[in-house]
Order: C-alpha cells, then sequence, then structure tokens
C-alpha cells in the first residue's frame, strides 16, 4: 500500500492505495465518493474523466495518483460553490445535456479553456473541445453554451 496526499477542491486528504500507478480517477471516485467525474474510455481517449490538475484540463484516467500529489485537483463538485460558475448556468440555460454522462468533463475541459482564453474564437472552441466525445451528439449545444459564458465572463 502507498500513501498520498491529495488537495481536492481546495480540501486535503490522505489517501491510501495499492499501487502508485493506481489512475487518480479510481481515487476520485471511490475513495473520495466523487462521482461526478465519470469513467468512459479509460485510455485517455474521450475526456468525460476531465478534472484541472493545477489549472490543466486533464484526463484522470490516465494520470497515476503518485504524480497528482502536490497539486491543486479540481474537479465537477469544486468548480463553483453552489453550481453557479458561469459555465454550468449556460449549460441550463441551453439545456445542453442528454445523458448527462460525458458533460462535467465537458464543462471542466471548457472551464480550463475559458481561463486560458476568456474570449475564444469558434475555431479556437472546436479545437479545444475536440477531445471531449459525446455519444449523444450535444456539440452544437456545448459549443452555444461556451459562446455564452464567455461573453458573460469578459
Ligand atoms: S475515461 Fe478518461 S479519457 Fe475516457
Ligand atoms: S450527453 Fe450523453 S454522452 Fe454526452
Amino acid at each position: 500500500m502507498a500513501q498520498y496526499n491529495l488537495n481536492v477542491n481546495g480540501t486535503n486528504h490522505q489517501v491510501e492505495v495499492s499501487h502508485e500507478d493506481t489512475p487518480l480517477l479510481w481515487v476520485l471516485r471511490d475513495h473520495l465518493k466523487l462521482a461526478g467525474t465519470k469513467f468512459g474510455c479509460g485510455i485517455a481517449q474521450c475526456g468525460s474523466c476531465t478534472v484541472h490538475v493545477d489549472g490543466i484540463a486533464t484526463r484522470a484516467c490516465s494520470l497515476p495518483v503518485s504524480a497528482a500529489e502536490g497539486k491543486s485537483i479540481i474537479t465537477i463538485e469544486g468548480l463553483s460553490e453552489k453550481g453557479d460558475h458561469p459555465l454550468q448556468k449556460a449549460w441550463i440555460e441551453h439545456d445542453v445535456p442528454q445523458c448527462g454522462y460525458c458533460q462535467a468533463g465537458q464543462i471542466m475541459n471548457a472551464a480550463a479553456l475559458l481561463e486560458q482564453n476568456p474570449n475564444p474564437s469558434d475555431d479556437e472552441i472546436d479545437s479545444a473541445m475536440n477531445g471531449n466525445l459525446c455519444r449523444c451528439g450535444t456539440y452544437l449545444r456545448v459549443k452555444a453554451a461556451i459562446k455564452t459564458a464567455a461573453s458573460q465572463m469578459s
């Protein structure tokens, strides 16, 4: 067993895992019970597990917990105190989700984009969101909501 200190959504946690290669996603969901971050492909190909690690959109399924120690990890549960981040409000306004499975990853990826580029062009949104897959095809509403949030944040 190995122990790690993780800072998740501003709170320090000590977790004990069986192996240093245990993915951060497992620790978030199984140890810390933060189930908003979803397991999709497990091989960094779908984006449903996207969280922020030191402000960078990161696929938690492919980051060993050992690499997350000492970093600031933000999950969908910690994006805003009351679910009122401009993106979350825009998601409601545009009625974005369908089944919802990919949506936490979509929002976290979009949030990292707007942190780095508060007024992205259509092409920049497409490029940044390209790796976040949605089996329900909500892409147009995702893009519209990002533009609405960007207009309200700038
Ligand atoms: S579950 Fe991590 S990218 Fe698909
Ligand atoms: S809303 Fe169903 S997978 Fe995206």
